[in-house]
């Protein structure tokens, strides 16, 4: 008897029918592939970058999908008051449904070479920026009684990566939220879980001297022998958003092909 073989190579569908979901850092590498299967997924999705370039390469590749449901809004998410100001016109239209924590900056230099005003822009745009976005969209939430934040930390928490000092710090501070912030807002049938990318070929990556050396020394150490994908984000994403993880919340789900295990 024939049996049909489910594709793997594909972006599984996890139904996000009309949720609202705002995606901060939309436009990047893990973010352009993630916002389209979200829109594919139904949902409508509300960006927010910084980067014309991307913005405008995902709002093209957009165009292609049978209904427009992306909406991008260009904003320095270290601007406290023109996040804030955005988020309470973004608010007064709709509430949201789902919040994902994604935007984030990576200096890389020795921890001595840092300055405390470094470290503070980091944390302003890995951190503080969550933060606001989820003061801002919590009492719509709350009031329907239903949300998700997906909080998108970073596989350097575990070790690993000398340099990022700062970027590290936001990292473990985004773990420490989400397990704050579930236990907290579960009585409001909120969930919220992080997700930690292992090491994926995007804009990040470029911070390593020798591409090939580098992409070798990922293999090595993951248990899947293939370098990950946006859709491997991607589909995990669209997991966490939906209504399958309704009693799922407070972990940080490592998405790195089996590198870091516990
Ligand atoms: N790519 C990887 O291998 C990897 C590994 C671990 C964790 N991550 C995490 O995954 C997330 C996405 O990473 P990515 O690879 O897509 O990175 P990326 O740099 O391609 O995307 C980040 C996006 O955030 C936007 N952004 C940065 N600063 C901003 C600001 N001040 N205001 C508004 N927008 C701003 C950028 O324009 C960009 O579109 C990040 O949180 C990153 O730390 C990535």
């Amino acid at each position: 008897m024939n049996k049909t073989i489910p594709q793997t190579d594909q972006i599984n569908t996890f139904s996000l029918t009309n949720r609202r979901i705002l995606y901060t850092g939309a436009a990047g590498g893990l973010g352009h592939d993630t916002t389209l299967a979200l829109l594919k997924a139904g949902a409508h999705v509300v960006g927010i970058d910084n980067d014309p370039e991307k913005i405008a390469k995902l709002q093209a590749a957009a165009k292609s999908l049978p209904e427009q449901r992306l909406n991008i809004v260009q904003v320095d998410l270290s601007n406290t008051n023109a996040l804030e100001k955005t988020l309470s016109e973004l608010i007064r239209d709709e509430p949201f449904d789902v919040l994902i924590n994604n935007a984030a900056i990576y200096p890389s230099k020795p921890f001595e070479d840092f300055t405390l005003e470094e470290f503070r822009t980091v944390q302003a745009v890995n951190v503080d920026a969550a933060i606001i976005c989820a003061k801002a969209l919590l009492p719509g939430m709350r009031s329907r009684n239903w949300g998700r934040i997906i909080n998108v930390s970073s596989i350097t928490f575990y070790g690993g990566w000398e340099n990022l000092a700062p970027y590290v710090q936001s990292k473990g501070a985004l773990v420490g939220l989400t397990r704050a912030w579930a236990r907290e807002f579960g009585k409001w049938g909120i969930t919220v879980n992080a997700i930690a990318p292992g090491a994926f070929p995007t804009d990040a990556e470029k911070i390593h001297p020798n591409p090939d050396e580098y992409s070798q020394y990922v293999l090595d150490h993951q248990s899947i022998k293939r370098r990950g994908e946006a859709k491997d984000i991607a589909n995990v994403i669209q997991f966490l958003a939906s209504d399958a993880v309704g009693f799922v919340t407070g972990q940080t789900v490592n998405v790195d092909g089996g590198w870091i295990m516990n």
